[in-house]
């Protein structure tokens, strides 16, 4: 097993990685669970059947337990079903010293974070992250749900006990969730780290390669990346808003395409490249483009433009995005590996990028 300590200004946490972890849950989260009341387990129909009696059945040991299971995908991440989640707390009986257990991805993640951050003004919750894009979900504290104006508008700051990370559970994943959760990967390594992109870039040439084992071997890098900069900042004043790179596009691309046709990491693929587009527009930098869409592509990542929606379209969506100032639109863009900085980028600029690497052109 492996272990990453998150420390920020005002708490500190375990991530335990490692194979099997889900079974020995109680022994692994001895000291969370002592002179709790009861758990609640939120997690999907899709995780429920495969992994929630393995969590259930470790737990009830040593803790009262119930799970309440929402539908999978984007769509839990609403109103309605955070309402659901918090009528599941009230008629379980939660009080405050109560936890829930998030047990699924990055949507369960950030649905029972909120649900926990704001049950009873707050009651401590964990993380059981079920997906490779949970790598990055579940480690930081940024919980919410999704408006029908944009994502993640409603949301708070709150920090996990511990996360508990069984990298068995990523067997059952299908391909397109390898992919998903890799993108934020990459990511992390683009922002951050030369020698470990220069690795990935080495070795994973397709689709196949993302699942490796060796796949599995870096989530401690990655998590320790993220881990590094929410130390720094955990309330994304600064450095932390730099893990948004790829996400002014992917939200736009996400929300337009209804949440589901495209999954967040893929959306997020496409919204690195156009970053790099953006910063060798403005001189800042000089991708060669080409080379880095085209190892993206070979993953199966679709970034090659598509034409089915206006730049306008995007980029009204883009000003919703709660990264926008004020309606200005603002990019997360890299000088080079490691070097991000932050960047309005005017609209008409914009429009005509956008227009440019054909996003945004339908007739
Ligand atoms: N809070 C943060 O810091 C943060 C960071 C990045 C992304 N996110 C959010 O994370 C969400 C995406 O997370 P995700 O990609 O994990 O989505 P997800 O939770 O919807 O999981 C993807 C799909 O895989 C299924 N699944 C989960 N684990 C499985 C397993 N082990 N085997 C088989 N199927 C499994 C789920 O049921 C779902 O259908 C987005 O809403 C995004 O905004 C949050």
């Amino acid at each position: 097993m492996e272990e990453v300590i998150v420390a920020t200004d005002t708490t500190s946490y375990p991530v335990y990685i490692g194979k099997g972890l889900l079974r020995d849950a109680a022994a692994m989260l001895r000291n969370v669970l002592n002179g709790r009341s009861k758990a609640l387990i939120v997690t999907d129909e899709t995780v429920a059947p495969l992994y929630g009696d393995d969590l259930l059945k470790s737990l009830e040991v040593v803790i009262p337990v119930a799970m309440h299971i929402v539908p999978a995908g984007e769509s839990s991440k609403s109103m309605a079903v955070y309402e659901q989640v918090l009528t599941a707390c009230m008629k379980e009986g939660l009080d405050r010293k109560s936890i829930i257990i998030a047990l699924g991805g990055g949507v369960i993640g950030d649905l029972a974070g909120f649900a926990a951050a704001t049950y009873m003004r707050g009651i401590p919750f964990v993380q059981v992250p079920t997906t490779l894009l949970a790598q990055d979900s579940s480690v930081g504290g940024k919980t919410g749900i999704n408006h029908e104006l944009g994502k993640n508008l409603i949301g708070a700051f709150h920090q996990p006990e511990a996360v508990l990370y069984d990298t068995e559970t990523l067997s059952s994943l299908p391909d397109k969730e390898w992919r998903s959760g890799f993108a934020e990967m990459v990511k992390h390594a683009y922002i951050k780290d030369p020698e470990f992109l220069a690795w990935l870039k080495e070795n994973v040439h397709s689709e196949a390669d993302i699942k490796k084992d060796h796949i599995r071997g870096f989530l401690k890098r990655s998590i320790s990346i993220k881990a590094d900069i929410v130390k720094q900042d955990e309330k994304e004043s600064g450095v932390r808003a730099f893990l948004n790179f790829g996400h002014t596009l992917g939200h736009a691309l996400e929300k337009i395409t209804g949440y589901g046709e495209l999954t967040h990491g893929e959306a997020v693929a496409c919204g690195m490249i156009f970053a790099m587009r953006v910063s060798n527009e403005l001189s800042l930098s000089s991708w060669d483009i080409a080379e880095e869409a085209s190892w993206l592509q070979a993953l199966g990542y679709p970034v090659d433009a598509a034409d089915r929606f206006t730049a306008d379209e995007l980029i009204t969506i883009m000003k919703h995005d709660k990264k926008a100032n004020a309606g200005d639109i603002t990019f997360v863009l890299l000088r080079e590996v490691g070097q991000p900085f932050l960047q309005t980028v005017e609209e008409r600029l914009l429009h005509s990028l956008l227009t440019q690497a054909g996003w945004g052109d339908k007739a």
